[in-house]
């Protein structure tokens, strides 16, 4: 199997300070690989610059994914390639509605990566869109209000999904999407995941609470602490972070 994304010795600064250090990552295509690590590991530093975010400075290294050399590219290029990053926090944008903004991201993309590709029009977009909502249990009005104003932290964390059933990406990165979810919530999203990955996709799974790993089972598991991957190992990994939290892992 090939990789499907390759980190080489990143480092990486916000605001002058290094968050991430010598950072090396394989994930091999088909393959779920869960990140775990405490507050402030530089989990969510690590996803926001897969996926591009203008705030992080790479100072050295690479990131290869698709085997293309993607470090310097663009968010949008990235997801054109197929990455996609479900954010921790999602934001709100007020005066964007829901559905408008899924259907001008949804043309976007697949135009992109085929000129053949030919659009949907918007009423097949929106028998598209129900159907993908109804399986995430999305209350169909959701769809008609701006983006994530006045969401709850469970609806965001679905919408995030629908947008993953929706772009389709090589590569699915979640910031925790398990957080701020009802065991009910988590369940669906757990589904959702799953179902991805069973349908080939590849997917980075970032969490700091064991929970959501009953229902999602990874091939490799990392254990990250101020700012490097210090452990890598299988599901056995989840265990001894249930019993000892991550205490063990720092030194
Ligand atoms: N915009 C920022 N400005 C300054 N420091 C930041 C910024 N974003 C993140 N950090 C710092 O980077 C470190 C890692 O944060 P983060 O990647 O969010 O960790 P995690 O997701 O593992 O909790 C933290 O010490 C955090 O305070
Ligand atoms: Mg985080």
């Amino acid at each position: 199997m090939s990789n499907l994304l390759e980190v080489k010795n990143l480092s990486v600064e916000i605001n002058e300070q290094e968050i991430l250090r010598d950072l090396d990552l394989k994930i091999e295509t088909g393959t779920l690989h869960v990140v775990m690590g405490p507050n402030g590991a530089g989990k969510s530093t690590l996803s926001n610059v897969l996926l591009g975010h203008p705030n992080f400075k790479v100072n050295t290294g690479q990131i290869l994914f698709a085997g293309q050399d993607v470090t310097n590219l663009s968010p949008e290029e990235r997801a054109i390639l197929g990455l996609f990053m479900s954010w921790q926090q999602p934001p709100e944008i007020d005066g964007v509605a829901l559905d408008q903004f899924l259907f001008l991201a949804y043309k976007n993309i697949f135009s992109a990566r085929d000129k053949a590709w030919i659009a949907p029009s918007v009423f097949e977009f929106s028998e598209i869109l129900k159907k993908q909502a109804e399986s995430l249990k999305i209350k169909p009005e959701l769809l008609k209000r701006s983006l994530n104003v006045g969401f709850s932290g469970g609806e965001k964390k679905k919408i995030e999904m629908l947008q993953l059933s929706l772009f389709n990406p090589k590569l699915a990165i979640l910031d925790e999407t398990d957080s701020g979810l009802d065991i009910d919530a988590l369940k669906i999203v757990a589904e959702n995941i799953n179902m991805y990955h069973q349908n080939k996709g590849t997917v980075l799974l970032i969490t700091h609470y064991p929970q959501i790993l009953e229902f999602i089972k990874p091939d490799f598991v990392h254990v990250m602490v101020k700012g490097k991957i210090v452990t890598t190992g299988g599901e056995e990994l989840i265990n001894n972070i249930k019993q000892t939290g991550f205490s063990s892992f720092i030194k």
